[in-house]
């Protein structure tokens, strides 16, 4: 059962928030697109691929650094204990925030601008312990590595074959479709995507 409902939607969510993303950013778009040309011409991938498809694998960490498709973790505490100088009583609730850290100024540059080059291997040590979109420790994700080479995948694929994803109501701020935080972080509104064939 999880499996499914963990599965499905997050998956789905990242992706869309990615073409909404790729539709605002076209010179990220530019190096997808270059690097998706360079790696496979017009071969379709194969998870063999992956390690060359770093700028795509960096687009989706981006994307989930910016919408988390879970916002929120939490758990249980097992014991009493004191986090950061706050007492915690057993069996409390404890929620971490990744929509929070994934742009507190205090870790990263410009946070919130998309910027996928600051996933690429050469850069991201620096960050590592900041972005956590699949949780951490003995419950994080499992559907981790299927689901960032699905979306890596998918990605590299979509920019194979057609032009930048146009946002049907890119004459709207950049702001104009707010997350709607509820179990997943989903779009407020839907998110109307032109794809052009090349
Ligand atoms: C972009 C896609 C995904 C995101 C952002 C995501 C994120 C997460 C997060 C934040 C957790 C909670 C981790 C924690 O409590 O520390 C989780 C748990 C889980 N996810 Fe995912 N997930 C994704 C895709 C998937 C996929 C594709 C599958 C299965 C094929 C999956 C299966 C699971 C399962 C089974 C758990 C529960 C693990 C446990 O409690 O031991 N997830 N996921």
């Amino acid at each position: 059962m999880t499996f499914l409902l963990a599965g499905f939607e997050t998956s789905a969510t990242t992706l869309t928030w990615a073409l909404d993303l790729l539709s605002r950013h076209p010179i990220v778009w530019s190096h997808l697109a270059d690097e998706v040309f360079d790696v496979l011409g017009h071969r379709t991938p194969s998870p063999g691929d992956l390690p060359r498809l770093r700028y795509a694998r960096a687009v989706v960490e981006e994307t989930l650094r910016l919408r988390p498709a879970l916002w929120a973790i939490p758990r249980m505490a097992a014991t009493d204990d004191v986090v950061g100088g706050y007492r915690v009583p057993k069996a409390d609730l404890v929620i971490v925030v990744p929509y929070v850290t994934h742009r507190h100024p205090e870790f990263w540059t410009d946070p919130e601008g998309f910027d996928p080059a600051r996933f690429l291997p050469e850069h991201r040590r620096r960050i590592a312990h900041w972005a956590f979109p699949f949780g951490a420790g003995q419950r994080q994700c499992l559907g981790r590595d299927f689901a960032l080479m699905e979306a890596v995948l998918l990605l590299a694929m979509t920019a194979q074959r057609f032009s930048q994803p146009e946002g049907v109501r890119r004459h709207l701020p950049p702001d104009h479709l707010p997350p709607d935080p509820y179990v997943t972080l989903r779009p407020s509104d839907n998110v109307p995507i032109r794809l052009r064939p090349l």
